[in-house]
């Protein structure tokens, strides 16, 4: 068969945790110490072709049309080792992705790409896998994208091993209103990756294992809150729980911090709307971008705030977004 033959496209939406997942308690499988709970966005997304085809000496891999190498093409290419094992085939593939991001970037895109990754690759390997396979295969390339198989709500369930650890959607008619309105202050690649940063607070910071038991909390409260479609419980338990986890970063040794400038000045805006009754939080992932967590209701308020503090360009409105999709 020739490449187009058997190429399969498939498309998965970014996600943003709300519990956050920091800290693998297995690098290798990336099993985590905590379980996490996300929303699905509509506004970014990653669409990515795969075909194996026995002509092709290497994996092949273009990112938004350009030919990738180094490490990127390294992470795509140890994925695809998972893929091709499982399904007991030694053919190279050729893969190509593009993402899709309102303005230039700076938000998460692992989620999305590995979500998309595995559900194409797997298809193109001819293996029909379910949403709950396809979720722990995605979790294998980055933990993030086990969450981004899904649509809406979710929640990744820790597990103990690859059998046990992947995500569950939400499903429920509450909090439909949610808007999410991402601050993209800063385009650059972070500084430390969220894998170093994670594999630095769980050996180093002392407060690493209460994080681990006041997540198990903030989960139970963040679920009963969504259930109950008790908005005010939702936001403040998110806001707090990001928190938490910067403080593993600051209580790291060496520290390290994600914020810049404009995440402290984008945080007491968040504040201030707050305390003066438009009601918002934050959250905020590996990185300085500011998502603000608000109802439909405040959407016009909030923007044109922050449209005036860092420009209309740095200014997306997501809401919930769909699961994985073939084309
Ligand atoms: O999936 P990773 O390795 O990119 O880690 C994601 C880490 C956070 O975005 C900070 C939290 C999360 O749960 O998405």
């Amino acid at each position: 068969t020739t490449s187009s033959d058997n190429a399969v496209t498939a498309i998965a939406h970014t996600n943003i945790a709300l519990i956050k997942y920091w800290g693998k308690q297995n690098a290798d499988m990336i099993i985590p110490y905590t379980g996490s709970l996300s929303l699905t966005l509509d506004q970014f997304y990653t669409k990515t072709t795969v075909s194996f085809d026995q002509s092709l000496t290497r994996d092949n891999v273009s990112i938004d049309d350009q030919a990738v190498s180094g490490n990127s093409w390294q992470r795509v290419h140890d994925f695809l080792e998972i893929v091709r094992q499982k399904a007991g085939i030694k053919l190279n593939a050729n893969v190509d992705s593009y993402n899709h991001v309102p303005t230039a970037a700076g938000l998460a895109s692992s989620a999305s790409a590995f979500a998309a990754l595995a559900a194409a690759a797997s298809k193109a390997a001819n293996m029909n896998l379910d949403n709950q396979e396809l979720s722990r295969l995605a979790r294998r390339g980055s933990g993030s994208a086990c969450r981004s198989i899904f649509g809406g709500f979710v929640e990744w369930q820790k597990g103990t091993e690859d059998r046990n650890s992947f995500a569950v959607p939400i499903e429920t008619p509450n909090l439909d209103d949610i808007r999410i309105i991402a601050l993209t202050v800063e385009k650059q690649q972070k500084p430390i990756s969220s894998r170093q940063g994670m594999a630095l607070s769980v050996t180093t910071s002392p407060y690493y294992p209460t994080w681990v038991k006041v997540v198990e909390s903030d989960l139970q409260n963040i679920k009963s809150a969504i259930h109950d479609d008790d908005f005010t419980r939702f936001g403040t338990i998110s806001e707090l729980n990001a928190m938490r986890m910067h403080a593993l970063t600051l209580s790291s040794n060496p520290d390290f911090l994600y914020f810049n400038g404009d995440t402290l000045d984008a945080m007491n805006e968040v504040k201030r709307l707050r305390h003066s009754g438009i009601e918002c939080y934050y959250t905020i992932d590996a990185g300085p971008n500011v998502k603000v967590i608000c109802q439909a209701k405040n959407v016009k308020t909030i923007t044109e705030t922050f449209s005036k503090l860092f420009g209309n360009e740095k200014v997306t409105v997501a809401q919930p977004g769909p699961g994985v999709k073939y084309l």
